[in-house]
């Protein structure tokens, strides 16, 4: 059935590190090549921030730009929800120092943990929350430093992931521009494909937790892999057929950019050409919850989203999680 709006997004903003690591960069670090990277991911570079850089201030960076953009003030944002799985601390909710570095001070601020599909549960979060408890104007963000969690010395997940963060401004819909639908699901049986085991209450920070590197991104890619084929496709094809949406309808589809393989295989399922996927994991590898509002925010400065336009969303991460999302600009 067709949807009708009840949240749209006013404005989007990004905020990416200056730093550039190459594959170049990686061949120095482990045993790896450029070609290898690039026939396997389809990643050329990803961004790094410098030391002292905090989420909050790529986060906060982002946001401003998103307030900018949609034309609406910091204290008239009342909700403020990030996705996230490397805030700044442990608590408080990073969301909250967001708050205070922008200056949102008539907001509720909060974390959301869905790893890859961060972004996507907190727009579901946001906008239900908007119609639920009625508040008017929040700002929504993705953003990861995945290099503090990366082991450098591990050649099978360094390669992949970069940071950043991307931000949209929600407000009420005109009633016929906003997000049409978005679906969520979860499967935690294979938890221990992709996660983080130590630093959490399981495995504290010791010493001896930390030389085993517990504090990394554990990864069993080939099974993640199949799992986020599959899964995107299913969550892909519920958000068309629960909106009543043709994929031929769809003006962009903006995938979680982990692998251009993936990207590529997705695309082919729905029939969709090249010209119609947005693609920008060569430039910044996997940001995890950063990586579809990164890529909404590049696609709209660069004009490729149109008044009018149907965009699809699609993602896949640690959980594991999934979701997708059928939005009209
Ligand atoms: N450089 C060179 N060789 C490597 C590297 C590297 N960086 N990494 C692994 N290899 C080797 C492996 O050791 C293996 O060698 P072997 O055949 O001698 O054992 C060989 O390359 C092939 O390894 P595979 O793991 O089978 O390679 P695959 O084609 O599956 O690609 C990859 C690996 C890129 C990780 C892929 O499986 C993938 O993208 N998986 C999904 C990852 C992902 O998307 N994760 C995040 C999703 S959720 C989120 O975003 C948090």
């Amino acid at each position: 059935m067709r949807k009708t709006p009840h949240a749209m997004i006013l404005g989007t903003g990004r905020g990416l590190p200056d730093r550039v690591l190459t594959n170049a960069d990686l061949e120095k670090m482990v045993d790896t090549t450029d070609r290898w990277i690039m026939e396997r991911t389809g990643i050329r570079e990803r961004r790094i921030v410098a030391p002292g850089t905090a989420l909050s201030d790529l986060a906060a960076q982002a946001a401003r730009i998103a307030l900018d953009d949609a034309g609406v003030a910091a204290d008239e944002i009342d909700l403020i929800l990030l996705g996230t799985v490397t805030g700044d601390m442990k608590f408080p909710a990073t969301a909250c120092i967001i708050q205070d570095k922008i200056g949102a001070k008539n907001a509720v601020a909060f974390d959301l943990s869905a790893a890859c599909s961060g972004f996507l549960y907190s727009l579901q979060v946001a906008s239900s929350l908007m119609q639920a408890a009625g508040y008017q104007k929040a700002l929504v963000i993705g953003g990861e430093i995945l290099s503090s969690m990366v082991n450098w010395r591990d050649r099978d997940t360094c390669v992949l992931f970069g940071d950043g963060a991307g931000a949209v401004v929600l407000g009420p819909s005109d009633g016929k521009k906003g997000i049409l639908h978005t679906c969520l699901g979860s499967d935690g049986a294979f938890a221990n494909l992709l996660y983080n085991p130590g630093c959490g209450s399981v495995n504290p920070p010791t010493r001896e937790n930390i030389d085993q590197q517990l504090h990394t991104i554990h990864m069993a890619g080939r099974e993640v892999f199949r799992h986020a084929v599959t899964a995107m496709t299913n969550a892909m094809q519920r958000v068309l057929h629960e909106s009543a949406i043709d994929p031929a309808e769809l003006n962009l589809l903006i995938p979680h950019q982990a692998n251009l393989r993936i990207i590529e295989a997705l695309a082919k399922r729905f029939d969709i050409p090249a010209e119609k996927v947005y693609v920008n994991v060569d430039r910044f590898g996997n940001t995890s919850s950063a990586s579809i509002p990164i890529a909404l925010d590049e696609a709209r400065r660069a004009g490729r989203i149109q008044p009018g336009d149907l965009v699809g969303m699609v993602t896949f991460g640690a959980g594991l999680t999934w979701a997708s999302a059928a939005i009209r600009f």
